[in-house]
C-alpha cells in the first residue's frame, strides 16, 4: 500500500484507550481529560477487523498505544488475535510500565515481540512531578518484569519535554549502561500549539551526554524501523537512541498509519484528517468496502509537517476527525 508520494504504509500504531494512569504535565492536565465512553470506542473484535483488512493491504508491524494501553482490560487477548493474522510480523506496545509486573509475562505468552516503556527520570521525586503520580517504583519493577518475560525487544523511552533536567535524562540513559535496553531520548513535540523555545535538542542532550559517558559510536541500525539513531557508549549494554522528532523531520521516510481508539484512521501526526472509520464497521460495510475507503483515504497522507497542529487539508473522502489535543489521544 503506497501513498500518493510513493511512501510504503505498513506500520500501524493501534490507540487502545485514550485514558491513563499517570497524568505526565507535558501530556495531560491534572484533572485527566474526558474521557470516551465505552461505545465511543472501538470493540477488541472491530480493531482485530481493521487490522485484518489493513494487513492484507500490506501492513505487517503493530504497535498497541494508548493512552496507556494496560489500562484497557484483557488487552493481552486482543494482542494475540492481532498476532494471529497472517502478515503481522511484529507486536510492539508502548506503556508506561506501571502494570508491566503482572502484565508482562501475559503480554509476552500472547506473541507481543517488544514492548517501549516510557520512563522520564530515575528520581522518585522528580517522577512524582513530571507525570503527578508515585509510580518510579512500579514502573521499575515494569522494566525488570519486561527483560524477564521475555521479549525479543525491550527499549525506555525518554522525552526531553520543556524544563526537563539533564540529570533526568543522563539517570534514565544510565539504564542503557546496567541493562540489555536501548534507551531513546525523544525531542518533545508541540502537539498543542506550544512553543518550543524552552525544549532541549536532541543535539543540545547529545554533548552533553558525551561529557558525561564519553565519545558515542554510531552503533548498529534497525533498518526499516523507526526513525530512532543509535549510539554506543563504551561498557553499555544497550544503545542510547536519538529520535529528532523536530529538528529533522522523517516524513520522506514516514510508513505509518495511526488507529485512534475512536476508530479514525489517522493520516499524519499533525494533521486532524483522515477516515472514520466506525460509522462504516458499525454500518454494515463489507471489508471490500472498508479497504476501498482505505486506500482512497490514504492518497491524502501529507507529505509533511511544519512541526505544529497544521490547518486540514479536507480532500475526497477524508474529513476532519477528532482533533489532535494531545498524544494521549493518539500514543505517539
Ligand atoms: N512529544 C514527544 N513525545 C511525547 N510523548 C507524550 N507526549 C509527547 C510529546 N508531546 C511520549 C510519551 C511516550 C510516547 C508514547 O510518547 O512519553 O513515550
Ligand atoms: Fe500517560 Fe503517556 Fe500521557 Fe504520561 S505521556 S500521561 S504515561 S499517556
Amino acid at each position: 500500500m503506497n501513498d500518493a508520494y510513493g511512501r510504503r504504509l505498513h506500520y500501524l500504531r493501534v490507540s487502545v484507550t485514550d485514558r491513563c494512569n499517570l497524568r505526565c504535565r507535558y501530556c495531560m492536565p491534572e484533572s485527566g481529560v474526558v474521557s470516551f465512553s465505552h461505545e465511543d470506542i472501538l470493540s477488541y473484535d472491530e480493531i482485530v477487523r481493521v487490522v485484518r483488512i489493513l494487513a492484507n493491504l500490506g501492513v505487517d508491524r503493530v504497535r498497541l498505544t494508548g493512552g496507556e494501553p494496560l489500562v484497557r482490560k484483557g488487552v493481552q487477548y486482543l494482542a494475540a488475535d492481532i498476532k494471529a493474522i497472517p502478515n503481522i510480523r511484529f507486536l510492539g506496545l508502548t506503556t508506561n510500565g506501571v502494570y508491566l509486573p503482572e502484565m508482562a509475562s501475559k503480554l509476552a505468552a500472547a506473541g507481543v515481540d517488544g514492548v517501549n516503556i516510557s520512563i522520564d527520570t530515575l528520581d522518585r521525586k522528580r517522577y512524582e512531578e513530571i507525570t503527578r503520580r508515585d509510580a518510579l517504583p512500579q514502573a521499575l519493577d515494569g522494566l525488570s518484569a519486561a527483560l524477564k518475560a521475555p521479549f525479543s525487544s525491550v527499549k525506555v523511552n525518554c522525552v526531553l519535554f520543556p524544563r526537563s533536567l539533564p540529570e533526568d535524562w543522563l539517570s534514565v540513559i544510565s539504564l542503557a549502561k546496567k541493562y540489555p535496553v536501548d534507551v531513546r531520548l525523544i525531542e518533545w513535540m508541540p502537539m498543542t500549539g506550544e512553543s518550543i523555545e524552552d525544549a532541549v535538542t536532541a543535539d543540545e542532550a547529545f554533548e552533553i551526554i558525551e561529557k558525561v559517558y564519553g565519545v558515542l559510536q554510531p552503533a548498529r541500525q534497525n533498518v526499516g524501523a523507526g526513525p530512532a539513531r543509535y549510539w554506543q557508549a563504551s561498557d553499555f549494554k544497550g544503545r542510547i537512541g536519538i529520535i529528532q522528532a523536530m529538528s529533522h523531520n522523517f516524513c520522506n521516510e514516514c510508513n505509518r498509519l495511526r488507529l485512534t481508539a475512536t476508530g479514525d484512521l489517522k493520516l499524519c501526526l499533525f494533521y486532524d484528517i483522515g477516515i472514520a472509520l466506525k460509522p462504516m464497521l458499525r454500518g454494515g460495510a463489507s471489508d471490500e468496502q472498508l479497504a476501498e475507503a482505505i486506500l482512497e483515504a490514504i492518497k491524502h497522507k501529507p507529505r509533511q509537517h511544519a512541526g505544529k497542529p497544521m490547518v486540514l487539508e479536507e480532500g475526497g473522502i477524508c474529513s476532519v476527525i477528532e482533533p489532535t489535543s494531545g498524544m494521549h489521544k493518539i500514543g505517539g
